[in-house]
């Protein structure tokens, strides 16, 4: 038996680069054998299992034929006479395909380290179409490699135009699309991503509402301020999808199955953006103010407002970004209201309520000397 570092960490230790993990391939071992050696199996699908000690996982040299659509449907065929090649030939970027023996000789049947050299993502076979998620993954890793100068190669670009004509797209399941675009927004450049799956017209699948030209780029100039001022997966999201209108920001983000806080906050966005538009700059309504903070339920989830903020500064046209500003001031002198004190005067339940409001808005009003409308 003999075992190879496989896949990311090949290709990154020849760019240079920190591995974080690796994955590893056994050629001419069984499962009996790699449990003999105190590996312990994980994974149904195919013989994976994790070193009894570092825990890195080690994958028995296996073929892969598509039996269906989308990601699911591969029928796997893995046994000690798989060679190593056959194990490589099945991956999707030929930079990805590469192995080194545990005595440091390369294997690179398909040019990786000549493609690393040139920058170039490329599918190592035709089997790339086997796996629309590799769409993604290619969009990924463009976006990461994108400041070393990396570009998927004309070839690659047309097959995942191919595959998205084919309709192989719509077959992947959302999670494991809301996975890819997740890492995606962490990438180094993440409008890279978006860039690619727009090129091959994956886009217009995944998130149709960024399909023209105009809608794109006010998302792209978005993420772009939010990546630039690191902000979290949730602000991300938002700067994505917070332009378009509250509905449909609720309808794709449900489609996408994107996480509570990421849901909520891209809502918010598309909530807010419409009503900012429409308040005069110079004298904002202190009422409409208001009711844009309790939709935030600013007191509440105060971190959650503040992100919101973020967003809004990065997806808002310039000449509405002031009102923000507004919306800050308003906020610090609603908090001056005390509940407790107007409990002590005598308020309760619904008056109660009431009456926090109508100091609010007054509170407001007089901070910047609005009136109260
Ligand atoms: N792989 C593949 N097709 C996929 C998923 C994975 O061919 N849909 C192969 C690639 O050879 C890849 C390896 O499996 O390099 C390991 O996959 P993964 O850990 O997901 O990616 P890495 O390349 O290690 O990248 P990352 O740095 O993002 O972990």
């Amino acid at each position: 038996m003999q075992t190879y570092l496989v896949g990311g960490a090949v290709r990154d230790e020849l760019l240079g680069l920190e591995v974080e993990d690796r994955d590893w391939v056994v050629v001419g071992a069984t499962p009996q054998q790699m449990l003999a050696r105190g590996f312990t199996q994980v994974g149904s699908d195919f013989p994976v299992f994790l070193h009894p000690k570092t825990h890195e996982e080690y994958a028995l040299a296996r073929t892969e034929r598509k039996q269906g659509h989308g990601y699911h449907g591969f029928s796997v065929y893995s046994a000690p006479d798989v060679t190593l090649e056959e194990d490589l030939l099945r991956r999707d970027l030929t930079i990805n395909a590469m192995a080194r023996s545990e005595q440091g000789e390369l294997t690179d049947p398909f040019n990786g380290k000549k493609d690393l050299e040139s920058r170039e993502l490329r599918h190592v076979s035709e089997a790339f179409k086997e796996d629309p998620l590799r769409i993604l993954r290619t969009a990924r890793f463009a976006a990461r490699f994108q400041p070393l100068g990396f570009r998927v190669c004309t070839e690659t670009m047309t097959l995942m135009h191919t595959m998205v004509t084919d309709g192989e797209v719509e077959h992947l399941v959302p999670e494991r699309v809301w996975q890819e675009i997740q890492r995606a927004l962490h990438e180094n450049t993440p409008c890279t991503f978006f860039q690619v799956l727009r090129d091959c017209g994956a886009l217009d699948v995944l998130i149709p509402e960024l399909a023209s030209e105009a809608d794109f780029h006010a998302a792209m100039n978005a993420l772009n301020c939010v990546h630039a001022n690191d902000g979290s997966a949730a602000e991300r999201y938002a700067a994505l999808l917070g332009r378009l209108d509250e509905r449909t920001c609720v309808a794709r983000s449900k489609a996408m199955k994107a996480p509570n806080d990421c849901q909520q906050l891209a809502r918010l966005a598309a909530a807010f953006t419409p009503v900012i538009k429409q308040l005069d700059p110079v004298q904002p309504s202190a009422g409409t103010l208001l009711e844009l903070l309790e939709k935030s339920d600013v007191w509440r989830r105060p971190e959650r407002f503040s992100q919101l903020i973020q967003v809004l500064g990065c997806s808002l046209d310039p000449v509405d970004r002031q009102l923000l500003e507004a919306l800050e001031k308003a906020v610090v002198a609603a908090s001056d209201v005390d509940p407790q004190t107007l409990i002590k005067q005598g308020f309760s339940g619904k008056e109660l309520g009431e009456a926090i409001r109508t100091e609010r808005l007054a509170r407001i009003a007089q901070a910047a000397s609005w009136s109260p409308t």
